[in-house]
């Protein structure tokens, strides 16, 4: 058995979940370790509880230095170029956009904070990329695809790899509830680069998905800078808005905030009838 039918066979006789069950904790290590010993007994446990709607929360995923060095590169990034947009395609070069209120009417969902794309065919600005890239592999491995799974491709291929790097900043930063498409990954894949109530980030917000009986289950609070997490990409998730009493101007290039790492396989533009997120 394949660690691919064991998600099929599961996802079979359960269905993709709707809600959050919990969580469950592990280190990334570890999760490495069951993945590349081919461990199939404790795989499929795992496969199980995340098909019930359990989000399996990876500890120490990555180290201080590498988030720090995600962080400043970024704004390093944010202060050589403007605010833009570009499709993807194979010309589109790694972009940062602003996202207010106003802006995000553009997208299929409400999100306001200071996101930025960065593209495996373009060069390497945010510097650690080879370390995201081999998180990123034992994490499509568990997920039932190849290691390398559309890691080269380009966005004429239809599927391309996108890292996404996201300033929510206190006041307004928010993602409303969704879920995501799950033809190309099964599971959102999800990066922490600060702490809730650490000095210099945020104190209110955060992530969420939503229990059985529609309350939102704060996650944040399980969760420290360098941490991962993984859940089925159609149980409702999102961010709960970020500091709502500030009273300081928003700072959409500064440090404070939550800041966010998403690696996702998406659909480019130039797939007919491309599949975004959707509201919940
Ligand atoms: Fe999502």
């Amino acid at each position: 058995m394949t660690i691919k039918k064991l998600w099929t066979k599961n996802i079979k006789s359960s269905g993709m979940p709707e809600f959050c069950s919990g969580h469950h904790t592990m280190t990334y290590e570890n999760l490495r370790e069951i993945v590349q010993s081919k461990d199939l007994k404790l795989i499929s446990e795992l496969i199980e509880s995340m098909v019930s709607g359990k989000i399996l929360i990876l500890k120490d995923t990555f180290s201080k230095e590498i988030t720090r060095a995600i962080k400043s590169n970024t704004q390093a990034f944010w202060n050589r170029n403007h605010s833009t947009f570009h499709k993807m395609n194979d010309e589109c070069p790694n972009f940062h956009r602003v996202i207010d209120e106003e802006t995000s009417k553009k997208y299929s969902i409400r999100k306001v904070g200071h996101t930025t794309f960065f593209f495996p065919w373009n060069i390497d600005e945010l510097g650690v990329r080879e370390t995201i890239m081999d998180r990123w592999r034992v994490i499509k491995e568990f997920t039932g695809l190849h290691p390398y799974e559309y890691e080269t491709n380009i966005p004429s291929e239809g599927t391309c790899d996108r890292i996404q790097v996201v300033l929510y900043p206190p006041k307004c930063g928010i993602l409303e509830t969704h879920s995501d498409p799950f033809h190309n990954q099964l599971t959102f894949a999800s990066g922490y680069l600060s702490t809730r109530g650490a000095k210099g980030a945020y104190k209110k917000g955060g992530f969420y998905a939503i229990g059985k009986n529609g309350n939102k289950i704060d996650l944040e609070h399980n969760i420290v800078e360098g941490d991962f997490a993984i859940g089925l990409a159609t149980i409702k998730h999102g961010v709960e808005v970020i500091d709502p009493d500030s009273t300081k101007p928003v700072d959409w290039y500064g440090d404070e905030g939550r800041w966010f790492l998403g690696l996702y396989s998406n659909d480019s533009d130039n797939v007919k009838n491309r599949k975004t997120a959707k509201p919940a």
